[in-house]
């Protein structure tokens, strides 16, 4: 089915210039990029993002690294898009990531791990509602 998914560009991948390698994979695996936005999130919108990890070990070091420059935010739409921008993304500690996929190629660690995709349907859902209001989703255009 044709669905959507929230797509990040984390601070450390901004930093490398490598937005444009990183859309390139995008569009030529079958992805549409539908809507898009440059932020440097306060640490209440990354806490409020994150929300489902306030509590872990993890939580305060992973909103510190995405406030720490500006992120790329993007919808995507395409065939099976959150699975298919999983497996374009790889394995979360790009130590594990399989090569040929972004994190293999654009991350330094767990942390800096160059890009964050929505992991289901309902996390997609709410994802992309926390940063596009609906009308700002040009899908089908
Ligand atoms: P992301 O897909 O953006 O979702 C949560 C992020 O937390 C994850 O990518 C990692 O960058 C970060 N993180 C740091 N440590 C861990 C961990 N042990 N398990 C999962 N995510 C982690």
């Amino acid at each position: 089915a044709i669905e959507r998914t929230l797509s990040i560009i984390k601070p450390d991948a901004v930093a490398k210039n490598v937005i444009g390698k990183i859309y390139s994979r995008f569009e030529s695996n079958g992805l549409k990029i539908v809507a898009a936005r440059m932020r440097w999130l306060s640490r209440a919108e990354a806490e409020g993002f994150y929300a489902v990890h306030r509590g872990k070990p993890f939580f305060n070091d992973l909103v510190t690294f995405m406030t720490s420059g500006p992120v790329m935010i993007q919808v995507l739409e395409g065939e099976n898009a959150i699975a298919k921008n999983r497996e374009l993304m790889g394995a979360t500690d790009p130590k594990k990531a399989a090569p040929g996929t972004i994190r293999a190629d654009f991350a330094q660690s767990i942390d800096a791990n160059a890009v964050h995709g929505s992991d289901g349907p309902d996390t997609a859902k709410a994802e992309i509602a926390y940063f596009f209001p609906e009308m700002e989703v040009y899908s089908g255009r």
